[in-house]
């Protein structure tokens, strides 16, 4: 049952996104009104909630306080924000917000989890575009805890506050990104990244395998706990410089797209869907990937902690024998 109090949260679209963030407002006892249209879709929902709830060993009650429907208005009727999650189509998205003027209150938030289209061309065409802001959340979005909250020219700050305080009110971690930038930050570091590695697989310098080993094995192990910020800080800002002089200038800037991406997309290995793009899926080798996934981040998801306390304690480094006192040498993160 919801819990006394809680504002009503629509969500628009109910696929690999939607219906996630319709589970973890439901979880934090908000009414949830979903608007699916596609009925193959709407029918998947229950087993798809209801895998939620066994992954968390959550109360099945808490799937009644999501209600699905056909039609946009009564999905959102009530809602003191709505979440839109249907596909990356501009004019589909403008159409969408149209209709959303239409059948909430002036005061609704309306907010886009596009991964890329601004919020700015969204809501280009509305009266009220202060109520008007991104929420980008991260797949599978009842296990990434960040939402990055994202402030168009037109958003108030306002606006920001209060979706920021639901989501925090919600168990996530929400960031206020003050431009409407295409990738907003996380996928600019995400893809930044992604350049580096393609381009190293496309000189031959490592195979795509080895690129996951040294990510994952490497910095990625403790990313988690030590963000790019903090281990610069750590290693000393003096050491990061000397290393970006012998190394920025060597780094991949190919304009736009490398083409070996471009040749894998054409040859239509795109990935684990087609069992082959930058590696090569066998049987159940995606599933097990995807599934450890899942397995790894809900051991992250605390039970019962509804808001994360603002200042966390950093973990910078830890001794790798356990009873083993810090050394120096431990906390050298480079
Ligand atoms: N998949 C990701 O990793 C990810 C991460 C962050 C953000 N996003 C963004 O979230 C949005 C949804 O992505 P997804 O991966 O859930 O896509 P999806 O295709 O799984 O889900 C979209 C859903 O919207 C429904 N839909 C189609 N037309 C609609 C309409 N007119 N009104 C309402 N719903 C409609 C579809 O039937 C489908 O169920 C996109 O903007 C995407 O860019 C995706």
């Amino acid at each position: 049952m919801s819990e006394p109090g809680k504002q009503k949260i629509g969500v628009i679209g109910g696929g690999l996104m939607g219906h996630g963030i319709a589970y973890l407002f439901a979880a934090a006892g908000h009414p949830v009104g979903l608007f699916e249209p596609m009925a193959d879709i709407r029918a998947s929902l229950p087993k798809r909630l209801a895998a939620i709830v066994e992954l968390f060993g959550d109360n099945p009650a808490l799937l009644q306080q999501i209600e699905t429907y056909d039609q946009l208005a009564p999905a959102v009727k009530g809602a003191a924000f709505v979440f839109e999650a249907a596909p990356e189509k501009l004019p589909l998205k403008q159409k969408i917000f149209a209709e959303l003027e239409s059948a909430v209150a002036p005061e609704t938030i309306l907010a886009s989890n596009s991964s890329a289209i601004p919020s700015t061309d969204i809501g280009r065409d509305l009266k009220h575009r202060e109520r008007v802001v991104g929420t980008h959340f991260w797949n599978p979005p009842h296990l990434v805890p960040l939402v990055e909250v994202i402030q168009n020219d037109k958003t108030s700050d306002a606006v920001v506050r209060a979706t920021m305080n639901l989501l925090r009110q919600a168990g996530k971690v929400p960031v206020h990104v003050r431009r409407d930038i295409p990738g907003f930050v996380g996928n600019r570091l995400q893809h930044a990244m992604k350049r580096e590695a393609i381009a190293l697989v496309a000189a031959g310098v490592c195979d795509a395998e080895t690129i996951d080993t040294v990510v994952k094995e490497g910095f990625g192990a403790r990313t988690a706990v030590l963000g790019p910020m903090e281990q610069s800080d750590l290693v000393g800002l003096n050491l990061t410089l000397d290393i970006a002089e012998v190394l920025i200038a060597d780094l991949d800037r190919t304009a736009g797209p490398h083409p070996f991406l471009r040749e894998k997309v054409a040859a239509g290995k795109l990935g684990m869907k087609t069992g082959e793009g930058l590696r090569k899926w066998g049987p159940g080798e995606a599933e097990a990937v995807r599934s450890g996934c899942h397995v790894f981040l809900s051991s992250r998801r605390k039970p019962g902690r509804k808001v994360r306390p603002k200042t966390a304690t950093r973990h910078i480094a830890r001794p790798a024998t356990p009873g083993r006192a810090l050394t120096p040498a431990d906390s050298r993160t480079d």
